[in-house]
């Protein structure tokens, strides 16, 4: 199986997932990337089942709207029963690195008021440490040097992603080369650096559902 089936296939399990307890009611947190955008495709065919959705950046917000999906602020929205989101990686204890598609802020909120936090990925994002793919920071950009420096004394390698401005008009530093030994201190201690946003560790609030596409079929990891 190639990689963007293992992914259609974590987005069918999610909808299968979801589906049968919606009510017309329902506001879906949805997330970001390639494996959310097959999420939103395969989830629009279900759109008679539920209300709308909020969304994690402005490129998954034209994409529900696109099927016909109504869109909310989260300003809006009182409850978000369920979250579903892809992971650049995730370990065992669904804790995850997320922000390779630029939107871990904002992926961060929602996650943080949804009840459920539905996480769909392919096998190769299951890691037993998590730090092989950089760790994303949004900075303010006038704090983009000192922010650097500070990333260094943690034993980072920070690298500016170049041409890349987020939804909310901030920067992006990519950490490679961290020690993510506790990943809710690092988070912690990251999010603490005057200027950071925030960063794509999501270890105080992980996944409490992971959908892991494998060639043997969908694994569910709560
Ligand atoms: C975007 C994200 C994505 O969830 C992450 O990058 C995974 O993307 P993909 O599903 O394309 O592999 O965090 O900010």
């Amino acid at each position: 199986m190639t990689q963007d089936q293992l992914k259609q296939a974590v987005a069918q399990a999610a909808v299968d997932y979801i589906v049968p307890q919606l009510t017309k009611q329902s506001i879906i947190g949805v997330g970001t990337g390639s494996t959310a955008n097959f999420f939103i495709d395969l989830l629009a065919h279900h759109k008679m089942d539920f209300d709308g959705a909020v969304a994690s950046s402005e490129a998954s917000a034209e994409r529900l709207k696109g099927h016909g999906i109504q869109v909310y602020d989260l300003n809006w929205v009182g409850e978000l029963e369920y979250y579903v989101d892809g992971a650049d990686e995730t370990n065992g204890r669904l804790e995850l690195i997320k922000g390779g598609g630029a939107a871990l802020t904002r992926e961060k909120i929602v996650a943080a008021v949804a009840r459920t936090f539905i996480c769909i990925a392919d096998e190769s994002k299951l890691v037993e440490r998590l730090g092989e793919f950089p760790l994303p920071v949004e900075v303010i950009p006038m704090a983009r040097s000192y922010v650097a420096r500070e990333l260094v004394k943690l034993g980072g390698d920070p690298v500016y992603r170049e041409g890349v401005v987020t939804d909310n008009g901030n920067v992006i530093l990519d950490v490679y080369n961290l020690e993510i030994g506790h990943a809710q201190d690092l988070e912690e201690n990251i999010n603490n650096i005057v200027g950071v946003v925030t960063n794509g560790l999501f270890a105080a609030r992980p996944a409490d559902v992971l959908l892991l596409g494998t060639p043997e079929g969908v694994k569910t990891l709560a």
